[in-house]
């Protein structure tokens, strides 16, 4: 029995409703387990600068440092997208978030599932079999850089900077989670024309004899870009910086046949984060059409962060288990939808019904 402190920020949009899936899957796990996750929300993005004029407050800030782990719905609201006068934005929080915690390696595991495979728009005989993981630099580059207008106004900048030691942290993450799996590392990025991607070669390619087991490979990111929907299954992981990252992990979700099943752990210095990769989804708030499982597979892996092996295994092979049965959203079974809270039920009490014997 152990007990944890996760820090909920369900955010906006459809994170509410995605979180409340994966709490109650998290629920569902201590009880079968008899633990105890004290799980509190706490506002984050569009919704805490309505309520407090500050997308993230100092409260919330304090509460993520004091929990054991994070676990995010999604941010944005699209009156701040369409306002370039803004001053305040949601992302602003998100990306604070990030840096105050120090959540340097942002991981995304792209899987496509066998049962799954007619649902990508991609040929199934090219994504069967893919298993590759992002790691997404997230604290550095041009999201952090200084930005703003020249003095005339007639002009815009951000900035692109990155240290060896950023790229040091990082890449030492993924070489290891490479020699832990398929012993092979892509670092993909534009050295051809960028001196920050030219210092990313050169840390990489001295910390490459460090990890002897490890294959190197180097992809300019526009041709990695085509190389992932066109032979996906080639990559094992991924190492990049935080805007290519962001890209293509985006692109890279085509090949699991919806957005709506990729989660993510943000990881680093303090307290990890875990989050799904899509975003607020707007258009789809409160019609209960959102897919939980990108959400309740961020929980999976927050539960492995929480050295909980069993306990996330059991969520994904419940996970498995909605998806060889057909319990899907809209987006994936537009004949016959379920709700968002009829996938998060069916896991959640997958788990709770679940053979002691197997898991015990
Ligand atoms: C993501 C999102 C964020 C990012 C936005 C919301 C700031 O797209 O987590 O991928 O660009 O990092
Ligand atoms: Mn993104």
């Amino acid at each position: 029995m152990v007990s944890k402190k996760i820090a909920v920020l369900p955010g906006d949009g459809i994170g509410p409703e995605v979180c409340r899936q994966a709490v109650k899957v998290l629920q569902a796990v201590a009880e079968r387990f008899g633990h105890r996750f004290e799980m509190r929300s706490h506002l984050m993005g569009a919704c805490a600068i309505d309520a407090t004029g500050d997308p993230l407050p100092e409260a919330t800030l304090t509460a993520c440092r004091e929990a054991d782990a994070v676990l995010l719905g999604a941010i944005g609201d699209p009156k701040y997208d369409n306002d370039p006068s803004a001053k305040v934005r949601p992302e602003q929080g998100l990306l604070r978030l990030r840096k105050s915690l120090g959540l340097y390696a942002n991981i995304r595991p792209v899987t496509a599932y066998d049962v799954l495979l007619n649902h990508s728009p991609l040929k199934r005989e090219r994504i069967q079999g893919t298993d590759m993981v992002i790691f997404r630099e997230l604290t550095g580059g041009i999201y952090f850089g200084e930005k703003g207008r020249t003095a005339d106004g007639t002009g815009a900048y951000d900035h692109c900077t990155y240290s060896r030691d950023e790229i040091l942290r990082i890449a030492h993450l993924a070489f290891k989670a490479a020699a832990g799996r398929r012993q092979k590392l892509t670092l993909v990025d534009k050295a051809n024309v960028l001196e920050t991607s030219r210092l990313w070669r050169e840390v990489v390619r001295e910390m490459a004899a460090q990890y002897p087991e490890v294959e190197v490979d180097y992809l300019f990111v526009d041709n990695a870009a085509m190389q992932i929907i066109l032979n996906p299954t080639q990559f094992d992981v991924i190492l990049t910086e935080n805007m290519f990252g962001d890209i293509i992990s985006d692109e890279a979700s085509v090949i699991a046949g919806s957005m709506g099943l990729l989660p993510s752990a943000s990881v680093g210095a303090e307290v990890a984060l875990f989050e799904p990769i899509h975003g607020s989804y707007p258009q789809a708030k409160g019609k209960g059409i959102a897919n939980p499982i990108a959400a309740i597979l961020s929980a999976a892996m927050l539960l492995e962060h929480l050295e909980l092996n069993t306990e996330a295994a059991m969520v994904r092979e419940a996970v498995d288990e909605a998806l060889h049965n057909g319990i899907l959203t809209q987006e994936l079974s537009p004949n016959a939808p379920y709700s968002t809270e009829e996938v998060g039920s069916y896991i959640a009490f997958w788990i709770a019904d679940s053979n002691e014997k197997q898991w015990n």
